[in-house]
């Protein structure tokens, strides 16, 4: 048994870190960097099931065999070792036969040998898996052995080693975590590739901390340093350990190991699941419960959300140019009271998904022929006076906002985004039907002028509200069968007269591949039923706030077709008192 043991621990130890001496590859400044390490002699390095990998959390399937881990030993105080230099990482050595690991869908039980850390903290980047391109600045991989498999055997079983992969995020707030403080000072006394310390007095589940263990990723993979075994079941945990930057800073300094991480490789094909327990995940949201709000997502990798061409805007009237081009659009199966598939909440919204193929958009200045993929809303808050459109119009927020969200019919999605007009977004501003007289706030509350629009299209979002209460949860989505069109949901309000300029979605990535349209007449919608919106989903003031215009121009319909100036408005009751 000892015996046994005693060669699990070289073929392992040494195969996991030093197998291939460690002059012999390296991240960078030596001979084999990543995109070489193919060419090493017996590598897998060029396989098709290699580590690390992005998680796309849209492809990821839930398994229900997920269930949870049973973790043995991760609480001792005796199982870390060592602390080593090993001139890639640092590593720290796990007593022989102490710590084991099993469940989580796991194949049997495996026995824990060693955990190390990738890392670039200095450049918030660092680790080797991305969560949604998300790059952490360090992740930790504690490695694992399958009992029952000879040692010398191991690497060649699909599901021989398993790693937890965990990703290690850097806090500023002041809070020093003991355990880390402690950890982290070691790192002094092991400077040199080949230096090694005693580690005290931490557990494992002490670094990894509060850590929800039941969220988790799971795909088949390989070791992300050379040779690249595919022999490795990869965990990889949703939330991150949080930890404060300066001791995270440490890891560099000490030693100048850095970056060490092995680039995203490509998926071909394989699948990635998730535990039952692991939630949609949402790294950006509008307000102050995410790693992402507005003005951070321009740091959001793969984003254009800091570029020059953003969306939404101010509109201010007195800038806009007249522009004939902008005709009558052509508007096919707005009025097909079967075109509304579904409502679903998307974690960020209430989106209704529209039959594929349907419904589109042509006309109205537009270059091509567009396709309507869904519409969606933005909103503020429960309250009468809540605001929440995203654009505005002479600094003016209203209430609500609609976007009908097209694609170039003869473009794919992704060719789409990545094209100036690949998209056409047409906004309609909401309001309730009497704060068209309140926008003049000295306007006495008896002169009532109810606009013709009001009424007619009350029905169909009565309908479509009525949905609300059934997708109260993230992701779920509800079947709508009630006859809506949108045309329903439009009412009689003006189609003719608009405004027009090129941007950008107003979600991550924000890629500025859209041709805008805002309607200058609002749509009118009872405020109890605006209301229900943000009360049923709990997602409170989703607007993102207006981006510069820099050199852009704003277009409007010409003035015949256009806008009967707001003053007209103000002046017919008075003219009707005289008059009529
Ligand atoms: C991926 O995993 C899910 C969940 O276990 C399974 O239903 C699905 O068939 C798998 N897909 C492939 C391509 O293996
Ligand atoms: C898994 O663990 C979680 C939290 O520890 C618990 O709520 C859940 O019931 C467990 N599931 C099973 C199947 O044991
Ligand atoms: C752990 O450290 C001790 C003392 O430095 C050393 O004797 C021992 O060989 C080390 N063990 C490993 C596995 O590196
Ligand atoms: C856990 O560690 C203790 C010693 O601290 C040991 O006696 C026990 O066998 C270990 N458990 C397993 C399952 O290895
Ligand atoms: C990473 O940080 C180092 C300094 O720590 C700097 O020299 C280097 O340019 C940075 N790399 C990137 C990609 O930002
Ligand atoms: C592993 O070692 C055993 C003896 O311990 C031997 O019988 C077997 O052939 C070896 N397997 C490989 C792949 O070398
Ligand atoms: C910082 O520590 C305090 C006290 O332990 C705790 O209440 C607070 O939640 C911690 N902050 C973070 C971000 O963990
Ligand atoms: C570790 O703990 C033991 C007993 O709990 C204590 O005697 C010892 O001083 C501690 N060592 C360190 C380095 O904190
Ligand atoms: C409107 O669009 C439909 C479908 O794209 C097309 O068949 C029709 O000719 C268009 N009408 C006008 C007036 O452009
Ligand atoms: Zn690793
Ligand atoms: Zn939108």
């Amino acid at each position: 048994m000892q015996s046994k043991m005693c060669l699990l621990r070289l073929v392992l130890g040494l195969t996991l870190v030093a197998l291939v001496k460690s002059n012999l590859w390296c991240y960078s400044g030596c001979g084999h960097t990543p995109e070489h390490w193919e060419a090493l002699d017996e590598s897998h390095c060029g396989g098709q099931k290699q580590s690390p990998i992005d998680i796309v959390t849209s492809v990821v399937t839930i398994d229900p065999n997920l269930g949870n881990f049973t973790f043995v030993n991760f609480s001792s105080q005796s199982a870390i070792k060592n602390i080593t230099n090993n001139g890639h990482s640092v590593q720290c050595d796990i007593e022989v036969d102490m710590v084991e690991v099993s469940g989580g869908g796991l194949d049997g039980e495996y026995s824990v040998l060693q955990f190390h850390f990738h890392w670039d903290v200095a450049n918030n980047s660092g680790s080797e898996h991305t969560l949604d391109g998300h790059r952490y600045p360090m992740e930790m991989h504690i490695v694992t052995a399958k009992k029952g498999i000879l040692p010398n055997e191991t690497l060649n079983h699909n599901d021989g080693l398993a790693v937890l992969g965990f990703f290690i995020d850097a806090t500023e707030d002041g809070n020093i975590s003991a355990p880390w403080e402690t950890f982290t000072s070691y790192l002094k006394d092991i400077p040199e590739e080949g230096l090694s310390v005693k580690v005290d007095n931490i557990t494992i589940d002490d670094l990894i901390g509060n850590v929800d263990r039941t969220k988790f990723y799971r795909y088949m993979g390989s070791l992300t340093t050379p040779y690249c075994n595919q022999a490795v079941v990869w965990t990889i945990f949703q939330e991150p350990i949080k930890v404060h930057k300066d001791l995270l800073l440490r890891f560099s300094t000490d030693n100048g190991i850095a970056p060490n991480y092995r680039p995203i490789q490509p998926l071909n094909g394989r699948n990635i699941t998730a535990s039952p327990a692991t939630p949609p995940l949402h790294l950006w949201c509008y307000e102050d419960h995410c790693d992402y709000t507005p003005s951070h997502w321009s740091e959001l990798s793969g984003s254009h959300c800091g570029d020059e061409s953003q969306s939404p805007i101010d509109i201010s009237t007195d800038t806009v140019v007249e522009n004939e081009a902008l005709n009558s659009f052509n508007f096919t199966n707005f009025d097909n009271k079967h075109a509304i598939k579904s409502i679903t909440n998307t974690g960020h919204t209430v989106q209704c998904v529209l039959e594929d193929g349907l419904v589109e958009v042509s006309g109205g200045g537009l270059s091509h022929v567009y396709s309507t993929l869904q519409f969606h809303f933005h909103w503020g808050t429960e309250s009468a006076h809540s605001v929440g459109s995203e654009h505005t119009v002479d600094q003016k927020q209203y209430p609500m906002e609609m976007h009908i969200v097209s694609k170039r019919k003869d473009l794919t999605l992704d060719e789409a985004l990545k094209t100036p007009d690949g998209l056409a977004v047409l906004g309609f501003l909401i309001e309730a039907p009497s704060s068209t007289k309140s926008s003049s706030s000295t306007a006495p509350a008896e002169t009532t002028s109810p606009t013709s629009s009001s009424a007619s299209n009350a029905e169909a979002w009565k309908a479509l509200t009525h949905h609300l209460p059934d997708i109260k949860d993230v992701e779920s989505e509800v079947e709508v069968t009630d006859e809506i069109s949108i045309d329903d949901l439009l009412g009689n309000v003006n189609r003719e007269s608009y405004f027009r300029y090129s941007g950008s979605l107003t979600t991550p990535s924000c890629n500025e591949a859209v041709v805008w349209t805002i309607f200058k007449e609002s749509v009118k919608v009872d405020q109890v039923l605006m209301a229900m919106f943000p009360e049923n989903t709990g997602y409170h003031n989703i607007f993102r706030p207006t981006q510069p215009l820099h050199s852009r121009k704003i277009f409007t319909t010409a003035a015949a077709a256009g806008l009967v100036p707001v003053w007209v408005y103000l002046l017919l009751p008075c003219l009707c008192t005289l008059f009529c």
